[in-house]
């Protein structure tokens, strides 16, 4: 029986995932997405033509689209017919041009448990952001969620019943009705993108697929969505996400048992950076910051906001190693600091609360995580990650960094990206 392995986000998203995946996914036979829904976007670097690379965001389809393997929308994804569809043929790209392979009905399918993502859904979600001040990417991914926990959620495997569009109409009634909403809320390109999606995809039940494919001897790729602390649980609650973005969420979003998971990749970026609101220790309001952000090209794929960076979180992501069981850290995007705007960076190592006693333990609670303050160690940056491809020419300098954050979570870093690109991973 083979292995799922799972690669997710140990920070705030955007951790290069999309890309760890796109890397490791020819070696897998399904590549399966288990939460999360379009609010993800994972920009991967497409081989187009022989002279031409280009960045390519996916936001539902798993990054394994590109390769010659098979790819599954998990049961714990919300998806937006919409949104994939426009994802599929092109509408993502700034030509317009799809660079999906002419058989990719044939290399995706999608999980019937996977909750649909309605008009009004998108319409709840300003409402409720108006409230809460999360700073959601609007597009529906709560009110999705919740619908499912109300026991009111309209599933994939729902669109070809006879009653569909009658329970799409009754649910978006109820909210209008009782959330006083005047918006005009217009289901009919809602019903013919649904029309397509079962015209087009296979439908099949998560659990017995993998588990079959695993039988089958086909290992799988889990890729997370989002990253650990926007856990809905374990993240810096109530600023985060509505779904599960850590290991165990692979267990309930594809309905497999621990017993099947193998590797777990764990990516984490240099410094840190986070879209939206609530507290991120170590941030940096200030040219430093203005610099990472600059460099690190850090705006958000899905709705183009600034990302908020700060410098690397140990604490945080010590616990973030320990909660999803990573056993293979990954670094990216250490090339930022070749520049020689920076001389010195830094990490945290502990928090300073505001009674002066000091932690190395994360806290959780938004509101208290909001007031620590960070005690940093100094480091000198390096200057040429970019331009090295091999392990024993990694600069002193990063040497000294990796083994300062290895000691910290106890792990060994496996590989750091040093570039967008496929080839530009170095294996330690
Ligand atoms: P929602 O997932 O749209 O409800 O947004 C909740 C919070 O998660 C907001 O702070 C978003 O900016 C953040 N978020 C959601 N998806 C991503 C992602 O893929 N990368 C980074 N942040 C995300
Ligand atoms: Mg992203």
């Amino acid at each position: 029986m083979k292995k799922i392995d799972i690669v997710l986000g140990l920070q705030w998203g955007d951790e290069g995932k999309g890309k760890i995946t796109d890397f490791l996914a020819p070696t897998y036979g399904v590549v399966a997405r288990g939460n999360g829904g379009p609010n993800a976007g994972h920009m991967i670097k497409v081989p187009v033509n022989k002279s031409l690379d280009e960045l390519f965001p996916l936001h539902t389809v798993p990054s394994g689209i590109f390769g010659s393997g098979l790819n599954h929308i998990g049961a714990g994804v919300v998806t937006c017919v919409s949104s994939l569809r426009l994802e599929i043929e092109g509408g993502n790209d700034k030509k317009g041009v799809s660079y999906f392979q002419p058989n990719w009905k044939n290399q995706l399918n999608i999980a019937g448990e996977s909750v649909l993502i309605l008009p009004i859904h998108k319409a709840l979600d300003g409402i409720f952001d108006k409230m809460l001040g999360i700073g959601t990417t609007k597009k529906g991914i709560g009110p999705a969620y919740a619908d499912l926990c109300y026991r009111n959620a309209i599933l994939v495997r729902d669109i070809k019943k006879p009653g569909f569009k009658k329970k799409v109409e009754n649910v978006t009634d109820f909210y209008k009705k009782n959330f006083w909403i005047a918006e005009t809320i217009d289901n009919s390109k809602f019903f013919e993108d649904a029309r397509w999606l079962v015209d087009s995809l296979e439908v099949v039940s998560s659990s017995i697929y993998i588990n079959d494919m695993l039988e089958k001897g086909h290992s799988v790729l889990a890729e997370g969505a989002q990253g650990t602390f926007l856990d809905n649980r374990f993240g810096t609650y109530p600023f985060v996400t509505s779904s599960s973005c850590i290991s165990g969420g692979v267990l309930t979003g594809l309905g497999v048992g621990p017993g099947s998971i193998g590797n777990v990749y764990g990516i984490f970026k240099a410094y840190c950076t986070r879209v939206g609101n609530g507290p991120m220790p170590g941030e940096l309001n200030n040219d430093v910051g203005d610099k990472i952000a600059e460099i690190g090209r850090e705006f958000g794929s899905t709705t183009g906001r600034p990302r908020r960076p700060a410098w690397l979180d140990l604490v945080a992501l010590k616990y973030a190693c320990r909660i999803n069981g990573v056993t293979h850290p990954i670094m990216t995007k250490g090339d930022v600091f070749d520049d020689p705007f920076f001389e010195t960076i830094s990490v945290t190592d502990n928090y300073i609360l505001p009674n002066g006693s000091k932690t190395n333990q994360f806290i959780s609670d938004a509101e208290l995580l909001g007031k620590v303050k960070p005690e940093y160690t100094e480091f000198k940056a390096w200057d040429d990650l970019g331009k090295t491809t091999i392990a024993h020419s990694v600069h002193p300098y990063l040497r000294n960094y990796l083994s300062h954050i290895e000691t910290a979570i106890n792990l060994k870093v496996s590989m750091i990206s040093n570039g967008p690109g496929r080839e530009q991973i170095i294996s330690l």
